[in-house]
């Protein structure tokens, strides 16, 4: 589902597309970011290509390329994808979906991460009216336990540690936990005020 633009202060969110393949391709040989989501499926090139050029009309999904939000003479400084950030299985009758996103390593650590999750849940949550979102309920994730970055960050916005799935990722010749955490739309809200 093509997702809206979700301006902002730091960042801007807007969908992706084919011109992010070169960006998202660098990032699926970020041996930390690999390291750090559990991720061990390894892509081509030309699946790449294609995925940027037609996961905006792909159903039960919003993906989003994190932009700079930086603004001069009125004109954005840059519109390229710096992060990726994804509301997927996206279930409209338990009004639930998960939650993922990975900054590129040059724009790590400096408070971006937590400004694209606050858009991307304002339109997860918010009511018909408001914006036409998805009107959800929960967004659920998961995150291993060897990265306590991701964690803190999840639980500052609010989310609530629900259980730990044991040795569930591979980790070189090791495994790691995940924590499985989500976020209701009352304790969002709340969380707002
Ligand atoms: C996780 C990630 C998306 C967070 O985005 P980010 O822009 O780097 O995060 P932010 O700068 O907005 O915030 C990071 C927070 O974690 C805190 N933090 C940093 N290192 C930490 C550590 N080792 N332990 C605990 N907290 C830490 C920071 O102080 C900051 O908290 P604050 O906002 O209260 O100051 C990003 O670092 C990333 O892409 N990492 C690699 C991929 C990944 O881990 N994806 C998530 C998978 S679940």
């Amino acid at each position: 589902m093509t997702p809206p633009v979700l301006p902002g202060e730091m960042v801007r969110l807007r969908p992706i597309e084919a011109r992010d393949a070169d960006r998202l391709w660098d990032s699926l040989h970020d041996p930390e970011g690999m390291r750090l989501t559990g991720t061990t499926t390894s892509f081509t090139r030309e699946q790449i290509d294609e995925w940027t050029a037609t996961v905006a009309d792909r159903d039960g999904r919003f993906d989003w390329a994190i932009t700079p939000g930086a603004v001069r003479d009125g004109e954005l400084v840059s519109d390229e994808l710096i992060g990726e950030i994804v509301l997927n299985e996206i279930d409209p009758v338990s009004r639930s979906a998960n939650l993922r996103l990975q900054m590129l390593p040059d724009y790590r650590g400096r408070g971006y991460g937590r400004e694209a999750i606050e858009h991307v849940l304002r339109f997860a949550f918010a009511t018909a009216r408001e914006d036409g979102g998805p009107r959800l309920h929960r967004v659920g994730l998961d995150v291993l336990t060897i990265n306590p970055r991701a964690k803190a960050l999840y639980a500052s916005l609010g989310f609530v540690e629900e259980g730990r799935l044991r040795d569930v990722y591979r980790d070189g010749d090791t495994w790691s936990d995940a924590i499985v955490m989500s976020i209701l739309e009352d304790e969002f809200r709340e969380h707002q005020r």
